[in-house]
């Protein structure tokens, strides 16, 4: 816990819930799946900003294979911790992906109404193939069932930061996945 005393924000977080070991380990293992799967094929990596960028960055690193990366933005928050169903695009991607092996890179999957509009949005673009890979599940708060191939980890239905997840754009450089504690906002997750 030694960096959430050293950034002061000791009494913000609940709990470590995936420690930086753990991240890297099943990062690791993402890597090796997806090495496998696309071998021989040109890879576009899609970055869901801004959650993705830590999974996205450790993720490409450790694949062996050369794999192209572009980003989204796209909203689906407000300043809260719950989704409001409607998604806007901030950023669209820069790359055609016309024919290409998309694979989307997210980082979690809480009611799925996000990556459901995504999915839809790029499937229109006529992709060669299309994935879904994410660090984290909720799937106690799913809405909308979505396909994933490659998970990292299921996790209760508590609202979590670090790792690129942020609350009100805070704790997002935290290397860890941490649960925020209640009275940060607001003690009923509203
Ligand atoms: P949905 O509900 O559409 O949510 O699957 C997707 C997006 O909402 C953000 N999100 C979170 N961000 N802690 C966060 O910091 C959470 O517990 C959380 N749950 C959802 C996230 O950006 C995700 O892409
Ligand atoms: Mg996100």
């Amino acid at each position: 816990m030694g960096f959430v005393d050293d950034k002061d924000l000791g009494t913000d977080l609940a709990k470590v819930l995936i420690p930086e070991d753990r991240l890297r380990a099943k990062v690791g293992e993402l890597a090796a799946q997806i090495d496998a799967d696309y071998e021989g094929k040109d890879l576009l990596l899609v970055g869901v900003l801004k959650g993705a960028v830590m999974i996205m960055a450790d993720l490409a690193r450790e694949l062996h294979a050369p794999a192209s990366m572009d980003w989204m933005a796209v909203s689906s928050y407000g300043s809260g911790t719950k989704s409001s169903g409607v998604v806007r695009i901030l950023k669209d991607l820069d790359t055609d992906i016309l024919g290409r092996h998309v694979l989307i890179v997210e980082d979690i999957i809480d009611s799925g109404l996000t990556l459901s509009w995504l999915v839809s949005n790029l499937r229109m673009r006529d992709p060669a193939s299309l994935e879904i890979c994410a660090l984290l599940r909720k799937p106690e708060a799913v809405k909308t069932e979505i396909d994933c191939r490659y998970l990292g980890f299921d996790i209760p239905n508590e609202f979590v930061v670090g790792y690129g997840l942020d609350y009100d754009e805070k704790y997002r450089n935290l290397p860890f996945v941490g649960t925020l504690a209640p009275h940060v906002y607001g003690g009923d997750g509203a």
